[in-house]
């Protein structure tokens, strides 16, 4: 299994990155569509349209892309024994905060469904800031690998 992964490696990680990608697009649209539908009046017309893209990139970009980069992630790091590394271990720590922030988004979509509007679109538009600033930090750790 490990040497199968191995002479696989690059091509595993290629794949993580391309999800990586899909991962973090769906991640900066979705509040942003957020900001939008809680602009919409609740039960209206528009809010429906809004509910019914939110459930699409749910479920053909943000849900797949997610669990495609995490599995993609885990063959690559036993691919290069990469396990006991420290770099690694930091990095999860980040991957499970944006895993974390992915909840927390797909239950705010929720509550606007329902007709709540907990945030205003200031603080929503502050919040998009959450995954470019976990995406610099986990490609520092990956990339410069400093411990
Ligand atoms: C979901 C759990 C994840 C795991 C287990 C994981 C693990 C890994 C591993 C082991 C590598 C190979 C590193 C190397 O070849 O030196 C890698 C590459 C990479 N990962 Fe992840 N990763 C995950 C999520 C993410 C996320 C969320 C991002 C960005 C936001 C990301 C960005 C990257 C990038 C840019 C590379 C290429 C680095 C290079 O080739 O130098 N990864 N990842």
């Amino acid at each position: 299994m490990q040497e199968v992964l191995s002479m696989l490696y690059l091509w595993l990680k290629a794949g993580h990155v391309i999800f990586v990608i899909f991962w973090m697009a769906g991640l900066f649209m979705l509040p942003r569509y957020f900001v939008y539908h809680q602009e919409s009046e609740a039960g209206s017309a528009e809010e429906l349209r809004w509910i019914d893209r939110e459930a699409k990139l749910r479920k053909i970009i943000l849900t797949p892309a997610l669990i495609i980069t995490w599995v993609l992630g885990i063959a690559t790091a036993t691919a290069m024994g990469a396990w006991g590394e420290g770099w690694l271990h930091a990095k999860l720590l980040f991957v499970l905060g944006l895993s974390g922030y992915h909840g927390w988004l797909v239950g705010y979509g929720k509550k606007l469904a329902r007709g709540e509007r907990p945030l205003t679109g200031k603080k929503l538009r502050l919040l998009n800031e959450v995954p470019g600033l976990a995406a610099a930090v986990i490609v520092i750790l990956v990339v410069v690998k400093p411990f």
